[in-house]
């Protein structure tokens, strides 16, 4: 069976439903790209991915982003193969751009307890940019306890642990094309 968009995902043994259809996320994504396409006009932005969750949300944005623009990529590990996170920020991989005096937009997959973007905002702030704006695709908003100001939210979600479009767990599912959610009970 084809592991793209089926109604239903076992992935390391446990079940997942859909949550946020394929239908939905393109929507959304569409319309976060005209926000920021006049947000940033004439800005020249440099987006930061955070790998490796936001590799594909980012890719799709940037279809929907017409202004001139850059892109560059970080790579954190905070959860492991684990469905909790590890309360551990690691950094991977460091930025390659020079972000001293440039609006910067960091682009991740998920806020979850806040921990990941508050290091990297905090991080960033020491480069000088003009500006440090965050995006994200899901927010558990209720998990949230770092206190971090996010600017643009594709979705907000209650506390469930998802799966799909970038997002893994234990490395499977991130090539699925929406988003699914664990089964409860
Ligand atoms: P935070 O530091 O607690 O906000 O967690 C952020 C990171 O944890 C995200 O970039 C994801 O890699 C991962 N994460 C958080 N929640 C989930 C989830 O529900 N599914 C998969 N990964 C998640």
């Amino acid at each position: 069976m084809s592991f793209y968009l089926p109604d239903k995902v076992n992935c390391n043994g446990e079940i997942f439903n859909v949550f946020i259809t394929k239908e939905q996320i393109d929507a959304r994504v569409s319309l976060l790209g005209k926000k920021l396409d006049k947000d940033f006009e004439g800005k020249k932005p440099i987006f930061i991915g955070i790998l490796n969750g936001a590799f594909i949300f980012l890719a799709d944005l940037m279809r929907h982003v017409t202004i001139e623009c850059e892109v560059d990529f970080m790579k954190l590990s905070s959860y492991g193969d684990e469905k909790v996170s590890s309360g551990q920020v690691t950094e991977l991989k460091e930025i390659d751009a020079k972000v001293k005096g440039r609006h910067v937009i960091l682009v991740e997959d998920i806020v979850d307890t806040g921990l990941s973007m508050k290091y990297i905002v905090d991080k960033m702030k020491h480069y000088n940019p003009a500006s440090v704006s965050v995006i994200t695709l899901l927010h558990k908003k209720d998990a949230t306890k770092h206190n971090v100001q996010i600017d643009y939210v594709g979705f907000e979600i209650p506390t469930k642990f998802v799966l799909g479009y970038g997002l893994d767990y234990a490395q499977e599912g991130r090539n699925l094309a929406q988003i699914y959610a664990l089964k409860e009970g």
